[in-house]
């Protein structure tokens, strides 16, 4: 499942993160990457431990929190501490590849397997050109650039690059998720029955049948949840 969450950060947020994004210090995204990405990743990236990364990473944890759809659709386990990147000038692309499955998170040591991966944009599209998240899937192709403040979450498993921005600056928040629901589409299912059970609350209001779907919801929750 492929998800757009809209607005989960406001234009209050953006703009306090862009504030903290002036004074930042970039280093070449490659030092962080494996030896296969290492040689088509060309960005830029927030140290982990310097000060604008940890600022920024509180907003965007505490966003994460309360955004609706975000637990619902990811069900996390653990998140891997979100960082910023940056494509631009001479440091503007990443080709295809699958993120890697196991991170070490630098500050805890904390292995997290990465069920889903999520950007978060920044910058509005307007901002830069190409820059575009595309997705490989069998043999079409899924193109995506949102607004700043709207994510985007897709299984660890996809075959993905961000083609090359040839003006201005494209900004995102990147991370993954480890899941308390390992498979992708016992996760989507749990989704969207949730997503159902909220519609249907939210039209009839609660009846003994919400409840009894809410019942469901959880029993399954209770089954294929590793906590
Ligand atoms: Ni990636």
């Amino acid at each position: 499942m492929i998800l757009h969450l809209k607005q989960v950060l406001t234009p209050a947020e953006l703009s306090s993160i862009h504030e903290v994004l002036r004074g930042a210090e970039w280093q070449a995204g490659r030092d962080s990457a494996g030896a296969q990405a290492a040689s088509i990743k060309n960005n830029e990236q927030l140290s982990h431990q310097s000060g604008p990364m940890i600022d920024i990473r509180q907003r965007v944890l505490a966003a994460l929190d309360r955004h609706p759809e975000f637990f619902s659709a990811t069900l996390p386990r653990r998140v891997f501490p979100p960082r910023v990147n940056r494509y631009g000038g001479e440091s503007n692309f990443f080709g295809n590849h699958v993120d890697n499955a196991i991170r070490f998170a630098p500050d805890t040591g904390l292995r997290v397997r990465t069920d889903i991966s999520c950007t978060l944009f920044l910058a509005e599209p307007s901002a830069y050109e190409g820059g575009e998240l595309i997705f490989q899937e069998s043999n079409t192709q899924r193109h995506v650039k949102l607004p700043a403040g709207d994510a985007i979450i897709y299984p660890g498993t996809t075959l993905h690059r961000v083609a090359p921005v040839t003006r201005g600056y494209r900004l995102a928040c990147f991370f993954w998720v480890e899941s308390m629901v390992r498979e992708n589409d016992r996760r989507q299912l749990l989704f969207e029955l949730d997503r159902s059970i909220v519609r249907l609350r939210e039209a009839y209001g609660d009846n003994e049948h919400s409840v009894a779907l809410t019942g469901t919801y959880h029993n399954l929750l209770r089954q294929w949840c590793d906590t």
